[in-house]
């Protein structure tokens, strides 16, 4: 079988959040388990910012021109192998060679000229895919170009789609009237990418895809729910037939607490309590945080977005300080949020700190040395942090709800690995973390088994990608 990925992010190229994690994870699991006769390629555009180590790696394997409308598009195509996965990089410049990865007045351009490359450069190469799985909507037009421009096309017509969804909040809408100059649809076609007075591409790609996946079974379900659908659960209801939660995985050699020359002190289950002391000595010298391994540390990796609950940190904030407890949040995001942790963090200068920036190696010092993580999401997919914190003996608060609620089992409950809270509301973020913090004062052995169970969970990749593949099968066979 023989699958392409089409995606804007790819760890460890290009990554802003969990779906660039995710597609620098699964395709490799996928080849694992789908052993010789599977062929796995991802495909995402040559951004700026990817970095010169990998640009030294790649190999320019070819070139074509394509029209998207009036536009006439040069694509240059590099590759770089990586754990027996082919990644593809389309180039073009005038695209893609921009500081950031998304939040251009051109965004729907530039993603649609991606995903008409992506088509016809599978045209052009020949190398036609029987799997072609897009994610979120910057490639959903890559699965609505197949679905209606090149549907009369022998060769690409045979290709079964997947489109998964990461987060719905996100969902490509656009002014009808640019329908065919910059999306290049013919008006007849306007029902397939319509909702709602608008062009939406999400929902064309759910609309026209043979499989439309999310990342984990709760969400499936909650996205039934106009509280989590942002507008769409008539459109979930209508294509719900069609529709599977398989939840995420993470990364465990990337995320490996005791990975040697890694950037923390290595550390295992059965030296779990040493490993981490010495990982939170080390970050409170290097953040200038008064040095004491028994002092709580929490901690939040994290995009500062309303989605992510930071106004529940920020209500209970002072009261939270009130505790004997360090905090330290890591992320960027909106403007205002940065500035008020900036201003919380001065304030209690001796016992916090935010740092604003996305640096992979600080979270994993994070992860290793905090007690606890707080993850209080409105809404959560499936979250990763979550199950990171875990992995590295840092027990997760989490909101239930999404994600969080599929890989959260809460304290009391048989294997559990955190602790949960129902409601999204800030006084009970506040009651469970306190209700944490007591046990671990008072009652050393739940805590070190909820620690040890927490390091135990398994969130490897392979039983999502068993499902992903048992759902290619099933749409490749469905279709025969
Ligand atoms: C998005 C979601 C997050 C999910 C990730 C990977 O970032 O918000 O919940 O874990 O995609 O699927």
């Amino acid at each position: 079988m023989k699958i392409l990925y089409v995606a804007s992010e790819a760890a460890p190229y290009a990554a802003s959040g969990g779906l660039g994690d995710v597609m620098g994870a699964l395709p490799a699991s996928i080849k694992k388990l789908g052993g010789k006769d599977t062929v796995v390629s991802v495909i995402l555009p040559l951004y700026r910012s990817i970095a010169d180590e990998y640009r030294k790696k790649m190999k320019k394997i070819d070139e074509f021109h394509f029209y998207l409308g009036w536009r006439h598009a040069y694509c240059g195509v590099f590759e770089i192998k990586a754990k027996n996965v082919r990644y593809l990089f389309l180039d073009n410049e005038y695209y893609f060679y921009r500081d950031q990865l998304y939040g251009d007045f051109d965004d729907g351009e530039r993603f649609a000229y991606f995903s008409r490359a992506v088509v016809e450069y599978i045209r052009y190469s020949g190398d036609i895919p029987d799997i072609l799985h897009a994610n979120d909507w910057q490639s959903a037009l890559s699965i609505i170009y197949l679905k209606t421009k090149y549907r009369e096309d022998s060769a690409l017509s045979r290709i079964k789609t997947v489109f998964t969804i990461h987060n719905i909040e996100y969902q490509g809408k656009y002014d009808v009237q640019i329908l065919s100059d910059v999306f290049d649809l013919d008006p007849s076609y306007l029902p397939y990418v319509e909702y709602d007075g608008a062009i939406n591409l999400l929902k064309g790609a759910v609309a026209t895809s043979d499989a439309v996946s999310t990342v984990s079974e709760n969400y499936a379900k909650e996205l039934h729910n106009p509280y989590f659908s942002f507008g769409l659960s008539p459109i979930i209801d209508m294509f719900g037939h069609k529709m599977k939660g398989i939840v995420n995985g993470i990364d465990l050699s990337y995320f490996n607490p005791n990975k040697k020359n890694d950037c923390i002190i290595p550390f295992t289950q059965t030296r779990v309590r040493e490993g981490k002391a010495a990982n939170k000595k080390a970050l409170q010298e290097s953040l200038g945080l008064p040095v004491d391994e028994n002092i709580p540390l929490i901690s939040m990796v994290t995009r500062l977005t309303a989605g992510k609950g930071i106004d529940l940190v920020l209500h209970i904030f002072e009261e939270l300080m009130e505790e004997n407890i360090q905090f330290v949040i890591l992320g960027t995001g909106e403007e205002n949020y940065e500035r008020i942790f900036s201003l919380l963090a001065a304030r209690h200068g001796d016992r916090a700190r935010a740092i604003l920036r996305f640096d992979r190696n600080l979270s994993k010092q994070i992860y290793a040395s905090s007690d606890l993580f707080l993850m209080p999401s409105k809404s959560e997919p499936c979250g990763l942090a979550q199950m990171i914190a875990c992995r590295y003996g840092t027990l997760p608060v989490v909101h239930g709800v999404g994600g969080l609620k599929d890989t959260i089992i809460p304290y009391g409950e048989k294997n559990a690995n955190g602790f949960v809270f129902e409601n999204f509301n800030a006084h009970e973020l506040l009651f469970t973390v306190k209700h944490a913090l007591a046990i671990k004062n008072d009652n050393a052995d739940d805590w070190s088994m909820l620690v040890k169970q927490a390091m135990k969970t398994d969130f490897s990749w392979d039983a999502s990608a068993q499902k992903n593949l048992d759902l290619y099968a099933t749409i490749i066979g469905e279709k025969q």
